[in-house]
């Protein structure tokens, strides 16, 4: 890998994952907001339904990986072209990494673990697939 170049590598993913982000956000925004009941739709019920579909879980966490990637790639250089001490900058590119992975597994872990049929819930509240109590 004597001639890998990280910049490059990265100005193509950003144009590459530019490109996906516009498909997965629009599929993202026409399903939860142009469904029968439009935003009111949405409420615990009808996040735990979707999630607990395995199309939708990967569907969401290619958007989460990209979205945070990507924005956190665009933020570096924000901060390498504008934060002239070094120090400073630095310690921004630090707490950037930092929140950047800290999101994308915390929002892994939701996507993947949520329990759509929480024990003790009012079945009102839950998807049409959980037993009932
Ligand atoms: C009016 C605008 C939006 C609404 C009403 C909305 C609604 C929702 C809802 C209901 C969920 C949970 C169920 C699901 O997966 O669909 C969700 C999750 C998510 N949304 Fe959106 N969204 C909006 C805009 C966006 C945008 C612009 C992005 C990315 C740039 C985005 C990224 C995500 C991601 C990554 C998740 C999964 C989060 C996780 O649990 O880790 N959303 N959104």
């Amino acid at each position: 890998m004597k001639n890998f170049n990280l910049e490059k590598a990265g100005w193509l993913f950003m144009r590459g994952s530019g490109a996906v982000l516009i498909v997965l956000i629009f599929t993202h925004l026409s399903v939860n907001l142009l469904s029968d009941g439009g935003v009111k739709a949405i409420d615990f019920a009808f996040v735990a339904g979707k999630l607990a579909n395995p199309f939708w879980q990967w569907f969401d966490v290619t958007l989460l990986w990209l979205a945070l990637i990507h924005g956190a790639n665009g933020m570096r250089t924000v901060i390498n072209d504008y934060v002239l001490r070094e120090k400073f900058r630095k310690g921004l590119l630090v707490a950037l990494v930092a929140s950047t992975a800290l999101l994308i597994v915390m929002g892994t872990l939701v996507v993947f673990t949520l329990d759509p049929c929480p024990v003790g819930s009012p079945a009102e509240l839950l998807p049409s697939f959980c037993p009932v109590a």
